[in-house]
C-alpha cells in the first residue's frame, strides 16, 4: 500500500547484518546461486506477496519497449536462465517471436534486493510445458483454454459463457494443455545484482557473459 500523503514513509526493511557478500571484494563469480538463495529466502519469510513476480519488458515491431509481469516459475542456475508461461498466441509471445531480446526485473523489496537480467528468450519444449500445465489447479487450465490472451473480447460475460463451453467439454479427468500455451526460457547474457544499503550508498555487481562463465565488475551506485 502508498504511504498516505501527510504520513512518514513507511520503512518495513528487515535489517540484514549477515548479508555483507557484496560488500566483499572480489565479487561473487556467478550470479545465478544468488538469485536462487535471495528468491527462496523471500519465500520463507513470506516478506511479500509472489516475491517471484518479475516485470518482462519487450519489444514491439516499431521498436517501442513495453512491459507487464509475469511468474518466474523456475530458475535454472547453471544455464544461467530463468523460466516463465504464458499463452504464446498473445501479444508478449508475438513480440518475443519478432525479437527475442528481453529485460526483467525481480524487486525483492523487504531486503532492498533487486535482480536485472538481460538476455534472449526460447520456448521450452513440450514435455517441460505439458509438465507445468499438468502441475497447475484445474481452475487455471480450464481458464487457459477459455482464454485467447492479448485479443479483444466483446464483454465480460462472453468470457464467462466461453468457459462454461470449456467446462463442459473437460467435465472431469484430465485437461489437455492448449498447444499455444507453454514456457519461456530466458539465458541471461547480463545480471545485475543491487544491494540498498544507507546513505544511497548502494551496492551494485553487474555481470556480462563471457564464453567461460561471468566477467562482473562493481558499479558506482
Ligand atoms: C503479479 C502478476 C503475475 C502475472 N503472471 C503472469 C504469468 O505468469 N503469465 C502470464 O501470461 N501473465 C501473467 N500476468 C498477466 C500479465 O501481466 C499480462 O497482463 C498478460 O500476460 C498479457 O500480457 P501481453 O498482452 O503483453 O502478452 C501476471 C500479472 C501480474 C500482476
Amino acid at each position: 500500500m502508498l504511504p498516505r500523503p501527510g504520513r512518514p514513509t513507511l520503512r518495513a526493511v528487515i535489517p540484514d547484518p549477515d548479508d555483507l557478500w557484496i560488500q566483499a571484494d572480489p565479487l561473487p563469480t556467478d550470479p545465478f546461486p544468488l538469485l536462487s538463495a535471495w528468491l527462496d529466502q523471500a519465500f520463507e519469510e513470506g516478506s511479500q506477496r509472489n516475491p517471484h513476480a518479475i516485470a518482462l519488458a519487450t519489444l514491439c515491431a516499431d521498436g517501442r519497449p513495453t512491459v507487464r509481469m509475469v511468474l518466474c516459475k523456475r530458475v535454472e542456475s547453471e544455464a544461467g536462465a530463468v523460466v516463465f508461461y504464458t499463452d504464446r498466441s498473445g501479444r508478449k509471445s508475438a513480440e518475443i517471436e519478432a525479437d527475442a531480446r528481453v529485460a526483467l526485473v525481480f524487486s525483492f523489496a523487504a531486503r532492498e534486493r533487486q535482480v536485472r537480467i538481460e538476455g534472449r528468450a526460447t520456448q521450452t519444449d513440450a514435455a517441460d510445458s505439458d509438465a507445468y500445465f499438468a502441475s497447475r489447479p484445474r481452475g487455471t487450465q480450464l481458464a487457459a483454454h477459455a482464454s485467447r490472451q492479448s485479443q479483444p473480447l466483446r464483454s465480460r460475460h462472453a468470457l464467462e459463457q466461453e468457459l462454461a463451453r470449456v467446462t463442459e467439454r473437460f467435465p472431469s479427468g484430465p485437461v489437455p494443455r492448449p498447444p499455444d500455451w507453454g514456457g519461456f526460457r530466458v539465458v541471461a547474457d547480463r545480471v545485475e545484482l543491487w544491494r540498498g544499503r544507507p546513505s544511497r550508498l548502494h551496492d551494485r555487481a553487474s555481470y556480462r557473459r563471457i564464453d567461460a562463465g561471468w566477467e562482473v565488475e562493481r558499479l558506482q551506485p
